[in-house]
Parts: structure tokens; C-alpha cells; sequence
């Protein structure tokens, strides 16, 4: 069901540090600038790979849900996988059904490329932090 590996998410606690990471050590030539997503409570910033992404998230306000990853990361690192998939409410009912956990109240909400996203709970994952997000339409 899941389609296209769409991104990496990394926190950190300075995308302006990791950006220098991503850039100046490993060489990554195009970078977004960075933005606020407020609703989220992140900061976001694309790193673009010649088949994927690396999404830089910095915590924005108090009550980002990524305070608590820093915490115990405090040097940031690997938060979360997002894969593409054809329809959220479809991938979202499909992983209820089976039994994995989504986050929050289910809803999907608009992720940093626009379409709607959801999270699955990494204990349900191997650990891992699963997003799914819808894939634009007309991309494939
Ligand atoms: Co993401």
C-alpha cells in the first residue's frame, strides 16, 4: 500500500547547524530556505537528494512535540520515515484495521508539502515513527 519513500524527517535543534552539515560536509546542493509551520510546531526545511528528501525540523513554540525528542536527543537525530500513499483516509483506516495506532485525533492535517498527512506510533512500527502522506495529485 505505501508508495514512494517521500522523505527522512530529522530534528534538530538548529536547522541553520544541520543545514551546514548538509551542505558544507556532505554536500547538498539545494536546500530550501526554512519555514514556520505553527500548527505543527516546527520549523521544516527540504533538503533535496537526487531521489528523496531529508526534512530538518526545529522545534517552534513551547508546546512542539518534538521538545520531548531533544530532550532525549539532544544533538537531534532520524525522527520519523514518510512514505507516499494514493488516499490518507483510505491508509488511515487501513492502519486502524490492522491494529497500528495513529496519532492524535486521526484527522489527517496538512503536512509540509501541502497535502494531508497522518503519524502511526513507532510502537506499532518497530519503533520507528511512521508519516503517511497523501501524494500530490498529478505527480505520477
Ligand atoms: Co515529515
Amino acid at each position: 500500500m505505501i508508495g514512494k519513500l517521500n522523505h527522512i524527517g530529522v530534528a534538530t535543534p538548529s536547522i541553520e547547524e544541520s543545514v551546514k552539515l548538509y551542505r558544507d560536509v556532505l554536500g547538498a546542493t539545494s536546500i530550501t530556505d526554512k519555514w514556520a509551520m505553527p500548527e505543527q510546531g516546527v520549523w521544516v526545511c527540504f533538503v533535496n537528494l537526487p531521489n528523496s528528501q531529508i526534512e530538518l525540523i526545529e522545534p517552534y513554540g513551547d508546546a512542539s512535540p518534538i521538545h520531548a525528542f531533544l530532550t532525549k536527543n539532544p544533538k537531534g537525530g532520524q525522527h520519523h520515515v514518510c512514505f507516499e500513499v494514493e488516499d490518507i483516509i483510505a491508509a488511515r483506516d487501513d492502519m486502524r484495521a490492522k491494529g497500528a495506532t495513529v496519532l492524535g485525533t486521526g484527522e489527517p492535517r496538512i503536512g509540509a508539502h501541502g497535502t494531508p498527512v497522518i503519524f502511526v506510533h513507532p510502537k506499532d512500527m518497530g519503533g520507528v515513527l511512521i508519516e503517511l502522506m497523501e501524494a500530490p495529485k498529478g505527480a505520477h
